[in-house]
């Protein structure tokens, strides 16, 4: 998953093409900047990997949400279906958009239950927000048919995701739009960085005009003529981690490939081990191989195998107990602990939170673990790592 592990010479020259010029900023300074747009190029390349009409970058995986939901017109009292294993920031940018998240159900994929949008469908609800979570797809051509039926804006969280594909199709372009993260852990990383691709172009210039106070980007070299169509924020991503992403970017072929490779031989290894059956993956070509996730029999022998796989240095996420990605922990969203009273709370439609209950997806989650597959094990660590899975089912 890191692309920090690759860091290297093409990376040490992007950024200094940037500090050479000093210019960081992606917009204006026409005169100083000796012709370098990184933030530009990045779009353009990210635009032709994802086969999208449209890309922007922005400051984070969050911004972008934020960014999209505004471009995709999902505001306030707006009801917004999303599912209960992601990162807090897809429930975040809902809020921030003053709209309401509602959970639905996921499903073996570890992704939103198409068959349960239904369930939690109500006259309010505007948009799906389906998380391709773990590097892999959702059932996603079965939400947007849901979507399309329905009415229904999808927004596609590919943040952990690039790359990964479904029937040869990029994760994150299967709806009006999709976002990615470059954080500092990601597939292709930025530092911090997140983008929009789209092949709406209203939605693409909503994005680059929310991201960037409004600016319609029309004024021509002086930043001071633009006009200001929207109100907006300030979202931008500097050309130092545009530089960083540009090189990451040349690399993601590489990454993927050998995320693939380490994947397959721990999983066909596993696949020998009875105990264990593996997270369903609607079109396995696609998947981007950053994690690998898998479930045993019961939620006690998956506490007992992750804590052996730990001891013998194998450590797991055991995403059912963790803080971040699984609703169970939020209680910051449960008890909506804001440091300043939010709009969204003025929305009559606000769901009890608190005594939210999704037991389908508590029983697949209880029983699942997920190894991060790292680039640069040898053929030495894999074969280490095999054995202390052998070891931790025997122990
Ligand atoms: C599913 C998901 N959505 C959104 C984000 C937010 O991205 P960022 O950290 O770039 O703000 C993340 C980051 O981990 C994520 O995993």
């Amino acid at each position: 998953m890191p692309g920090f592990e690759l860091f290297g010479d093409r990376e040490r020259k992007e950024v200094a093409d940037v500090l050479s010029t000093g210019v960081l900023m992606r917009y204006g300074f026409e005169g100083a900047r000796n012709g370098h747009y990184k933030a530009l190029e990045f779009e353009k390349k990210l635009g032709d990997i994802t086969g999208s009409d449209f890309s922007h970058l922005c400051a984070s995986g969050t911004a972008a949400l934020c960014t999209a939901m505004a471009a995709c017109g999902i505001g306030a009292g707006d009801e917004v279906i999303i599912p209960p294993f992601t990162f807090v920031a897809t429930f975040e940018a809902v809020l921030q958009a003053g709209a309401i998240p509602v959970f639905g159900e996921i499903d073996d994929t570890l992704c939103l239950n198409p068959d349960r949008l239904d369930d939690v469908l109500t006259p309010r609800t505007r948009a799906v927000v389906p998380v391709h979570m773990c590097g892999a797809m959702a059932r996603i051509t079965e939400i947007k048919e849901f979507c399309d039926k329905k009415g229904l804006i999808l927004l596609e969280d590919a943040c952990q995701a690039l790359g990964g594909t479904f029937q040869g199709k990029h994760l994150g372009s299967f709806g009006l739009a999709g976002c990615f993260s470059f954080d500092a852990v990601k597939t292709v990383t930025c530092g911090e960085g997140g983008a929009i691709i789209t092949n709406d172009r209203q939605v693409y210039d909503v994005c680059h005009q929310y991201a960037d106070h409004g600016h319609d980007h029309l004024g021509g070299p002086d930043r001071g003529a633009d006009g200001h169509p929207i109100l907006g924020c300030n979202f931008r991503i500097s050309e130092l981690n545009a530089a960083v992403g540009l090189a990451q970017l040349g690399k993601l072929d590489r990454i993927l490939e050998t995320q693939r490779r380490n994947k397959r031989i721990i999983k066909e290894a596993m696949t020998d081990m009875p105990e264990f059956s593996f997270r369903y993956l609607p079109d396995p070509f696609g998947d981007s191989a950053t994690f690998l996730s898998f479930m045993l029999p019961t939620e006690e022998r998956t506490r007992q195998v992750g804590e052996a796989l730990a001891e013998n240095r194998v450590p797991c996420a055991y995403w059912y107990a963790n803080n971040w990605h699984y609703y169970r922990q939020w209680d910051h969203l449960k008890k909506m602990r804001c440091a300043a009273p939010m709009a969204v709370q003025l929305c009559d439609n606000l769901p009890d939170f608190q005594h939210l209950v999704l037991p389908e997806s508590d029983a697949i989650m209880k029983r699942t673990l997920s190894m991060q597959i790292m680039l640069s094990w040898s053929d030495q660590d894999l074969e280490q790592r095999i054995a202390a899975i052998k070891k931790s089912v025997t122990q």
